[in-house]
């Protein structure tokens, strides 16, 4: 469970994180991009997208109760990214490996209707759409780290609901010892998915611990309203202590397995991307370091620290 303390250690000082009213400086930002060419897509062939570029693709209407109350124990008072960086930066493999191309590659992509399947050792499997989460589970705000494993980091509002209170309502049997989510899959609506340079569909996984774990939380916003399509709508997850490709986006299935389930991409590249993948600055990637990380927003390199900051609550799961 989470200690709350007034000055955990691993707040992040003023300097180091974006100032809430700056604008974002366009041209620092693409140069950014630039440099950072390589990461994830480097162990892979390049995905050449030839299709045409259209507008970001409209989102549904804002369901009630948005902007969700803030949640007090967890940094409400850190600034944030700029909201247009977190909405223009984006790794979603499904339509572009290219970040600043995605969102306006997900025209196509239909996100209503929308449920999300649960099964598999569980007691009560049930499906729920988009809409009942929000009437079934207390919804609420959360300003969370949030760690690339390309050494990049920004700090995000989300809003949705811990995943513990979706498990207390699916009643995992004794036998489950990991929850294994897949992203949806349609190639015709997802233009990344259909080279198959990949192996689709998405598929991440956490033990039944870390799943049950206060911090694990099920997003369906951020910044006070839906989730954009090109950060995971209609629900993603966010593990904000493991690298970001844990936080995987546009679920529609999640199930409870007894053997622990093989990721994207650990299925590319098992050394590069086991399925643990805590943050952690003393274990470079085979590639590069992880002992600091880019603030993307701002530029500045920060420590990166062990699980992210959040040592003092998930530590005892390792
Ligand atoms: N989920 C799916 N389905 N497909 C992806 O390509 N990329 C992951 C993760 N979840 C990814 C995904 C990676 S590598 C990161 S860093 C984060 O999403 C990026 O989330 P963001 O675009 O909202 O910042």
């Amino acid at each position: 469970m989470s200690h709350i303390r007034i000055h955990p250690d691993w707040h992040i000082h003023d300097r180091e994180i974006t100032p809430e009213c700056s604008y974002f400086k366009r041209r620092e930002f693409l140069k950014q991009m630039g440099i950072l060419g390589a990461g994830l897509a480097g162990i892979t062939k390049q995905v050449g997208l030839h299709g045409a570029e259209g507008n970001p693709s409209l989102q549904p209407s804002m369901p009630d109760g948005f902007p969700f109350k803030r949640h007090a124990s967890y940094s409400p008072s850190w600034k944030l990214t700029e909201q247009q960086v977190a909405e223009s930066y984006n790794n979603f493999y499904e339509f572009s490996t290219n970040k600043s191309r995605v969102r306006y590659l997900t025209g196509a992509f239909s996100i209503t209707p929308w449920s999300v399947q649960v099964g598999g050792l569980v007691e009560k499997p049930l499906t729920f759409t988009v809409e009942e989460a929000y009437k079934r589970f207390q919804m609420e705000e959360r300003v969370y780290r949030f760690r690339c494993v390309e050494a990049w980091s920004m700090v995000i509002p989300w809003t949705g609901f811990p995943l513990a209170a979706l498990l207390k309502l699916v009643q995992p049997k004794p036998e489950a010892r990991y929850v294994k989510f897949t992203t949806f899959n349609r190639p015709d609506q997802a233009p990344g998915m259909r080279l198959n340079s990949y192996p689709w569909p998405y598929v991440e996984g956490l033990t039944i611990e870390e799943a049950e774990h206060d911090l694990s939380f099920i997003a369906t916003g951020m910044y006070g309203k839906p989730l954009p399509k090109q950060n995971g709508a209609p629900v993603r997850l966010v593990v904000p202590w493991k690298y970001g490709y844990k936080s995987i986006k546009s679920i529609d299935r999640i199930e409870f397995t007894a053997q622990q389930p093989k990721t994207f991409w650990e299925s590319l590249s098992p050394v590069e991307y086991p399925f643990e993948s805590n943050v952690n600055p003393n274990v470079p990637h085979p590639r590069w370091s992880q002992a600091t990380e880019r603030v993307v927003d701002t530029g500045l390199r920060r420590r990166t620290q062990l699980f992210n900051g959040y040592a003092d609550q998930v530590a005892r799961l390792y």
